[in-house]
């Protein structure tokens, strides 16, 4: 980074930053926090007041633009109740697919950058303050945004995002995310894993590795997401190692085996499906069947017993019939999953799916969406109730709702509480579970009954 900038880095400024879409955002405006820490600028909770405001967007479904220039609308009455000295700025994946047309609509957002751009953040807040006027980065540099960022400043906490490959060449029918944060790439395994111990050493004690098309990471070393995540598994203190979000197409048999022998890769996997048909799979062009799913779906719970899925499923894409939906219906009952999420298909612009004949008029996509998630409830309760009576370690990560409580989350992802004492926050600790709730558990530590604590 040029020095100048950090020599003008004296005050304090106030920055806020507003995060939409998938944990790679999440991720995203943590990174561009740090980039922007050597300038002054200190994150702040509300965006009034604020010396810079940071809107990181999302473009994946439903009025996304639309959302995002109503937002902009009550950032502007701020920006203007300050004497118009707020910097704006609008990143991620809206961004990128509609920068200029942002700025045309919105001429009072100073910044626009696509998500391959945040390393050149600081000289973009440079230009905007010299220029007065607005400053867009949307083409895909040539060089490698991760080999510019600074280390993370801000600790992330005792959960942590770690971003190792961004970027997707899949093209299925429906998604904008090839055109938004462009072609697939791996970060070497070497700097993933200096990244990884320096998150552990700064307090994680689990870490989710990220990526549109994570398990098709291969560093730059040729290495596989399985061995990554061996590599991994010797970092001292870590305790828990996820990753998402997988493409049923990279589940390669190396990855299959490490869930088979690493004891701390969690027993849960998010692995998007989308259609339980045949036709429907292939038109979204994701170049697997409904069987090929399930066998991975078998071998995974072959190699990890207590493994759970999760998945994403799309209803109503175009040339979706009754028949096709019930296919969908028919997987979710073969392979079951405590997870899911579900969406209507939404046309987005530039997508072969947008301008593709027989689109599924909208109350029929409602129906189907209403059918499929009563039976992904259903599963996911099932799911919740078989784990009361059972005991497993749970990863404390803060206070529960309740005085007196701690809580954190079952090694499936659900959240726990537990009556417990404060400073087994960024522990493990084995806990009976007592009740099953729609969307948590309620146990009581084994090892450390909360009675004999008060009592010591
Ligand atoms: N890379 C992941 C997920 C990307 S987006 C994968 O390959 O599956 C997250 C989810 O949003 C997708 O899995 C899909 O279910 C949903 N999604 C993406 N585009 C959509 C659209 N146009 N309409 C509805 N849902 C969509
Ligand atoms: Fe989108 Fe398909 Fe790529 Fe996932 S694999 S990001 S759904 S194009
Ligand atoms: Fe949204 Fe972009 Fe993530 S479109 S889901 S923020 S990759």
């Amino acid at each position: 980074m040029d020095a100048g900038y950090e020599a003008a880095t004296t005050a304090r400024k106030r920055l806020h930053v507003i995060t939409w879409g998938c944990q790679m955002n999440v991720y995203d405006s943590g990174r561009m926090a740090d980039v922007l820490a050597p300038l002054g600028y200190a994150p702040v909770s509300e965006p009034d007041g604020a010396d810079m405001v940071i809107l990181n967007t999302c473009h994946i479904r439903d009025k996304a633009a639309e959302k995002v220039f109503s937002e902009l609308g009550r950032l502007r009455r701020m920006k203007e109740e300050g004497g118009g000295k707020m910097i704006l700025a609008v990143a991620g994946c809206v961004a990128q697919a509609e920068g200029a047309e942002i700025l045309a609509r919105a001429p009072y957002v100073d910044i626009v950058l696509g998500p391959q751009t945040y390393h050149r953040l600081p000289e973009m807040v440079a230009r905007a303050a010299r220029a007065g006027g607005a400053v867009i980065e949307t083409d895909f540099p040539a060089e490698d945004k991760f080999d510019f960022l600074p280390d993370a400043a801000a600790p992330q906490g005792i959960t942590a995002f770690l971003t190792i490959q961004e970027g997707c060449d899949k093209f299925c029918s429906f998604c904008v995310v090839p055109y938004t944060r462009g072609a697939e790439q791996s970060r070497s395994a070497a700097t993933v894993l200096a990244e990884a111990k320096r998150l552990v050493a700064q307090g994680a004690r689990e870490i989710s590795l990220l990526g549109q098309n994570v398990n098709a990471w291969h560093g730059t070393e040729g290495w596989g997401l399985g061995r990554l995540l061996r590599a991994m598994a010797e970092i001292p203190g870590l305790k828990r190692i996820r990753y998402t979000t997988s493409h049923p197409r990279d589940m390669d048999d190396d990855l299959i085996a490490a869930h088979r022998d690493l004891p701390t890769l969690m027993p849960f996997l998010h692995l998007p499906v989308q259609s339980g048909s045949d036709r429907i799979l292939a038109a979204m062009n994701r170049k697997h069947t409904a069987d090929h799913f399930r066998d991975i779906a078998r071998r995974l719970r072959e190699a990890r017993p207590d493994i759970a899925l999760s998945s994403d499923f799309i209803v109503g894409h175009p040339g979706e019939t009754e028949a096709d939906f019930e296919a969908t219906m028919q997987l979710v009952r073969d392979v079951t999953f405590p997870m899911a999420y579900s969406f209507k298909y939404s046309p987005r612009p530039g997508t072969p799916a947008a301008g593709a004949p027989m689109q599924v008029p909208e109350a029929e996509k409602d129906r189907r969406l209403q059918t499929l998630q009563a039976l992904l409830r259903e599963q996911q309760a099932a799911f919740n109730a078989s784990r009361v009576g059972m005991t497993f370690p749970v990863l404390f990560t803060g206070p529960g709702r309740h005085p007196g409580q701690i809580a954190g989350r079952s090694p499936w992802l659900q959240p726990v509480h537990a009556m417990g004492p404060t400073d087994l926050i960024g522990t493990e600790q084995i806990v009976k579970i007592a009740a099953a709730h729609p969307n948590s558990l309620g146990g009581e530590l084994v090892d450390h009954p909360s009675q004999e604590r008060r009592s010591a």
